[in-house]
């Protein structure tokens, strides 16, 4: 379990993060709360103190004898700083120590996390964006703030995200130790989910894909440091931290969004079950049974190959292109036989090959497979969470980069 420094800032979005704060200490973690002078007008000392269980302070001259800037940020595995305001991460930026909190990001060695909050026209002004640009040049992780209601009347970027996502983050840094944000700067594109392919206006042929691996590489790759587009079809489940979601439905719609978002990106990730056929016809109104008892035939044509196609129309041959398989072995060849040959076939860099079955896969919070790479490396990850899953498939893509 890990010391963890929750710095907050001076904005109304203070009081979710006592739930950020209630979450990450029922994971167990401890937690010392340091709110700027402002932070404490939004929400008081005694709601700090009594949700970490520890003292609280604000200034560098509270309890000088102990050096508690030096103290509190060399002991700390991470700094999450929640709201971080316009404010606060201009004196970040510009190395200001004027309270606990700048003081101790001074003195921190560990990951520093940045979740922004505040009004559209303060996140886009170029001070605020010359100063995001710095902190992350220097290592830190800005999180990209949630599009949505604002205080107020009105809507736009600039919301915290909610707590449970921004938990969810912050458990994903923890996960790589010490390690920094390896993929800073770069954009990387991840298809989640699965298609629906409409037959009528309440029928559809889908599949069992609940999206978690999708998810799950989207998280990594946002506490990575990446610039994420997450193209979700189908998928219910909270939407990550830090990252632009786009929501699709049928194959079509998933091949548009994938190639208009593949265009400028390092990396792209097919984690998505697509359909192979759709239905030739939609029909508008609902398909009624016929008197004379018959069944209707459905005719089916393909979809097209979103995987080849992104492998083939590469807009650089830099960009890194990543696959899954679900597979079962049969007659004709292992489950790796098979993932060589699909490999081969859609020409991507990576194949992520599952092993699918009743029991195993889609619906599970865990994963195991082998991941293989077009230079004919192959890497077993053994059962565990997709997350670990997912960090492996960045350490593979971040070496092809
Ligand atoms: N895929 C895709 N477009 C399709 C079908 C699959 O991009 N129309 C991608 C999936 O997202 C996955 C990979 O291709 O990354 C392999 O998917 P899979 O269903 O195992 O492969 P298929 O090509 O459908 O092969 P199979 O004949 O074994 O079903």
């Amino acid at each position: 379990m890990a010391d963890i420094v929750l710095g907050v800032g001076g904005g109304i979005a203070a009081y979710k993060i006592a739930e950020v704060l209630r979450r990450l200490t029922e994971s167990g973690h401890s937690v010392t709360v340091v709110p700027t002078r402002s932070a404490l007008r939004f929400v008081g000392e005694p709601t700090w103190a009594a949700l970490s269980g520890r003292p609280v302070h604000t200034e560098v001259f509270d309890e000088v004898h102990e050096v508690p800037h030096v103290r509190i940020g060399r002991q700390a595995d991470l700094v999450l700083v929640a709201p971080a305001t316009a404010d606060l991460m201009a004196r970040a930026a510009a190395g200001l120590a004027d309270d606990l909190l700048t003081s101790t990001l001074l003195t921190t060695r560990g990951p520093v996390v940045y979740v922004p909050a505040m009004h559209t026209e303060m996140w886009e002004h170029p001070a605020t964006v010359a100063n995001v640009e710095t902190l992350r040049k220097r290592g830190a992780l800005v999180v990209e703030p949630a599009v949505g209601r604002l205080t107020g009347a009105d809507t736009g970027k600039g919301r915290l995200p909610e707590p449970a996502d921004i938990h969810a983050y912050v458990t994903d840094v923890l996960s790589r130790g010490g390690a920094g944000p390896d993929l800073t700067g770069r954009h990387v594109v991840v298809s989640a989910g699965g298609t629906r392919e409409h037959l009528d206006p309440v029928r559809f042929l889908g599949n069992r894909s609940s999206g978690r691996q999708g998810y799950a590489l989207a998280r990594a790759a946002a506490a990575r440091g990446a610039r994420v587009t997450l193209v979700a079809a189908n998928v219910s489940l909270p939407d990550p931290a830090g990252v632009d979601l786009v929501r699709v439905g049928s194959a079509a719609q998933l091949f548009d969004a994938m190639v208009a978002a593949a265009a400028d990106a390092d990396a792209v990730v097919m984690a998505a079950a697509v359909a192979d056929f759709r239905p030739v016809t939609y029909t508008d109104t609902k398909i009624k049974k016929s008197a004379d008892g018959s069944s209707p035939v459905i005719e089916l044509e393909r979809t097209a190959d979103i995987l080849a196609h992104l492998s083939a129309n590469r807009p650089s041959p830099a960009q890194v292109v990543v696959g899954f398989a679900a597979e079962t072995g049969d007659a004709t060849g292992s489950v790796l036989d098979h993932g060589r040959a699909k490999l081969a076939a859609k020409g991507c860099d990576l194949l992520v090959v599952n092993e699918v079955g009743a029991d195993r896969g889609f619906e599970s919070e865990d994963n195991a497979a082998v991941v293989l790479g077009a230079d004919g490396s192959s890497v077993t990850v053994g059962t565990g969470p997709k997350s670990a899953l997912a960090h492996v498939v960045w350490d593979l893509v971040r070496d092809r980069l």
